[in-house]
């Protein structure tokens, strides 16, 4: 049952993280009626532009994050960030409220130890084979079991933030202390983990709705220091290949368990699928679903997470999704070139809306199609870089 926006009857979403792939769940989420709350640490964020009300908390603050829920009282608790208190979600769930898809997937997937133990040592995943280090003497032997080169990162941090390949031991105190630093919140371990020469990686977007597992076709996409570049869809994939993908993304996503859509990222060398870390939330290389798919990766979630149906999830054509990047910082900005993006045909535009922006900030992406993926990225970096981010 879904009730009225405003109302008692309403059925109210609280997204914890209100950047744009929350922007796109918020507008999933208003389609049917849905009550959305956005919440972030700061205000004006691309999802409250879209949602009923909003908050700007410290969400790693026990404190403030009670203060909000239970002003709201969400019949639905959406995370769509790493960084967030999820030990007080844990308690939230004992006491009753929806954590989507569990309070344990959002705990265990916001530290990478905690996923890296499940995958590997319960699962029984192939992943690279990877170490943990606290101090410098720990994370010399660890990097002398792993063996260069390796691939070093803080527990605890995303988008590539303090992340390096480790290639020369005389850059061994440099790696870790950027690490250190890197991190976010209070986290004081680094991963070394086995750097695999994949041949490409994807994603592959895994729901769990009330009618069982689903895939979406696979994702492939191409990151620079860490962070998502550009992403297409379908991906070409040897059927036994993706089939093992699919075997591993559900063994994860399944002891994660829940519902709402995950984005498993895999790497793959030859007929061999490492698997690599898994978000139980929409994926930023999944906004080429927007339009690759006949329900994007927000529908997906929202439907999922409504306990809806999710009926097979089919290809529209290839298409593929880049990055537009600020240049610098700014208080404000302006964006210019548009018209020039949208005259390239097939392609499509969102710009976030994001209230100001740094350097390498994302503030939108560029959608295409194409005759096949290739074509599709070709015509989306041509529109992402018509777009001239200018301040204001
Ligand atoms: N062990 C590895 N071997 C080779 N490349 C790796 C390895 N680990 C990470 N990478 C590369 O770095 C990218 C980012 O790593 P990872 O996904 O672990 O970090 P992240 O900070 O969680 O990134 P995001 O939040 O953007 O997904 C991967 O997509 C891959 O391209
Ligand atoms: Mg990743």
């Amino acid at each position: 049952m879904i009730g009225t926006p405003l109302k008692n009857s309403a059925t109210r979403m609280m997204l914890l993280g209100s950047g744009e792939l929350g922007k796109e769940v918020a507008l999933e989420a208003q389609r049917l009626g849905i009550e959305v709350i956005a919440v972030d640490r700061y205000a004006d964020a691309p999802a409250m532009q879209v949602a009923h009300r909003s908050h700007v908390i410290d969400m790693l603050d026990r404190e403030q994050l009670d203060r909000v829920v239970r002003l709201e009282n969400p019949s639905l608790i959406v995370p769509e960030i790493e960084a967030i208190n999820t030990v007080y979600l844990l308690e939230l769930e004992k006491e009753g409220f929806n954590v989507i898809p569990t309070a344990r997937a959002a705990n265990l997937t916001m530290n990478r130890e905690g996923i890296r133990r499940l995958a590997a040592e319960e699962l029984g995943l192939p992943t690279a084979a990877y170490r943990f280090a606290t101090s410098m003497d720990e994370f010399r032997e660890a990097v002398a079991a792993i063996g260069l080169p390796c691939v070093v990162k803080p527990i605890m941090s995303s988008s590539g933030k303090g992340q390096s390949v480790l290639r020369d031991a005389a850059d061994l105190e440099r790696c870790f202390k950027y690490a250190m630093e890197g991190a976010r919140g209070a986290s004081d371990k680094v991963i070394v983990e086995q750097f695999i020469p994949f041949d490409y990686e994807i994603t592959l977007l895994t729901v769990r709705h009330a009618g069982g597992t689903s895939f979406c076709p696979p994702i492939g996409h191409r990151q620079i220091d860490g962070d998502y570049h550009e992403s297409w869809q379908p991906t070409p994939m040897v059927p036994a290949v993706l089939a093992e993908a699919q075997r591993q993304a559900e063994a994860v996503t399944g002891a994660l368990g829940g519902r709402g859509i995950f984005g498993v990222e895999f790497f793959v060398t030859g007929d061999k699928v490492w698997f690599s870390e898994v978000s139980p939330r929409p994926h930023d290389t999944g906004m080429v679903t927007m339009i690759s798919q006949n329900l994007s990766e927000f529908e997906l979630h929202v439907r999922a997470i409504l306990g809806l149906p999710v009926p097979q999830v089919e290809s529209l054509g290839c298409a593929a999704s880049h990055v537009i990047l600020s240049e610098g910082q700014a208080a404000e900005v302006a964006f210019e070139g548009v018209a020039k993006a949208l005259e390239i045909p097939g392609s499509k535009l969102r710009l976030f809306g994001k209230p100001d922006t740094r350097k390498g900030r994302r503030m939108g992406v560029a959608l295409a199609f194409g005759a096949d993926c290739d074509e599709a990225r070709q015509k989306a970096e041509q529109s992402a870089h018509c777009v001239g981010i200018v301040k204001r």
